[in-house]
């Protein structure tokens, strides 16, 4: 039997790893309650691989009995599956703080410009979701020539791929209220949605490794949300360092939920909402 080692669709796969594939979809499903409808096949089949590979697993039924084997290759599926994960106004109670900033920078007649670095930005939805706080704060000041521009990178060239086509699914407007989504999408169909060119026009994005590559310059604000967790304690104090260069005096960095700064960099910052795990560079410094 010949084995296609790198299955992009289902009708790539004989009868026998169909249904292990299948299987497996179901154990995604239902053990680790991953939401798989939003995901492509070739998306999954390409992360089951990273497993495979990692557990010398050579096809999904072998994969398949491995992971029922093998309770710890559980989380660590889970994690390959989650890695680019993200959406619109992921944790609400943050954007509702990164509103207040922003309107302050926006409302501020003698400030002509404003510079956003989303760091890590997967799929796109936080540089967009951040570009829409931006746009409706200039329409409330009425500042139609002001200069905002949000850089999105990211070290993985496919889901920057997806950022700039700007098209998602519902199920990742689902923290948006009705109105923002009716005012700055345009519907496909009953499950697309795709970020209008007023939005676009605003967010730029870049491949950026944030553990080799040096920092952007002169940013307003740094999101950095759900990154660094992957990343060892001394690698994180660095990019810390590498985030209060990148700010202006009075800029704001932050980060996930679960992230907190720690290092240098803690000494350099001033904590702005602990709870939010917002951070910002002091005015005089
Ligand atoms: C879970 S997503 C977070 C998306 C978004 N920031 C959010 O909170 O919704 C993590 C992203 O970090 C990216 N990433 C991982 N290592 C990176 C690195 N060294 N440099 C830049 N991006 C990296 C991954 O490719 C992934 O898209």
């Amino acid at each position: 039997m010949v084995i296609n080692r790198n299955p992009e669709s289902i009708d790539d796969l004989d009868a026998i790893e169909k249904m292990y594939y299948k299987r497996l979809l179901n154990y995604i499903k239902t053990v680790l309650k991953i939401d798989v409808t939003q995901y492509k096949d070739n998306y999954i089949m390409r992360r089951l691989r990273v497993r495979m590979k990692a557990t010398k697993c050579n096809t999904f039924k072998e994969y398949y009995e491995y992971l029922r084997t093998h309770p710890e290759e559980k989380e660590k599926l889970e994690e390959t599956l989650t890695v680019n994960v993200t959406e619109f106004w992921r944790d609400i109670t943050v954007y509702k703080e990164i509103q207040k900033i922003i309107d302050n920078f926006v409302k501020d007649k003698s400030r002509k410009k404003l510079r956003i670095w989303s760091a890590g930005c997967s799929s796109g939805e936080e540089p967009y979701g951040v570009a829409i706080i931006v746009k409706e704060a200039m329409n409330k000041h009425n500042r139609k020539l002001f200069d905002a521009k949000i850089t999105g990178t990211d070290i993985d060239k496919e889901v920057l791929a997806k950022a700039r086509r700007g098209v998602y699914h519902i199920k990742q407007l689902k923290n948006l209220p009705p109105t923002i989504i009716q005012k700055y999408f345009t519907k496909l169909n009953e499950e697309e949605y795709m970020i209008k060119p007023e939005i676009k026009k605003i967010v730029t994005f870049k491949i950026h490794d944030l553990i080799k590559d040096p920092p952007l310059k002169n940013m307003d604000m740094i999101l950095c949300r759900n990154v660094i967790i992957y990343f060892d304690k001394k690698i994180q104090a660095e990019i810390f360092l590498k985030f209060y260069e990148a700010l202006n005096p009075g800029g704001f960095l932050i980060l996930g939920k679960t992230e907190i700064l720690h290092g240098k960099a803690k000494e350099l910052f001033k904590t702005y909402n602990a709870r939010e795990r917002i951070y910002q560079k002091p005015l005089e410094s």
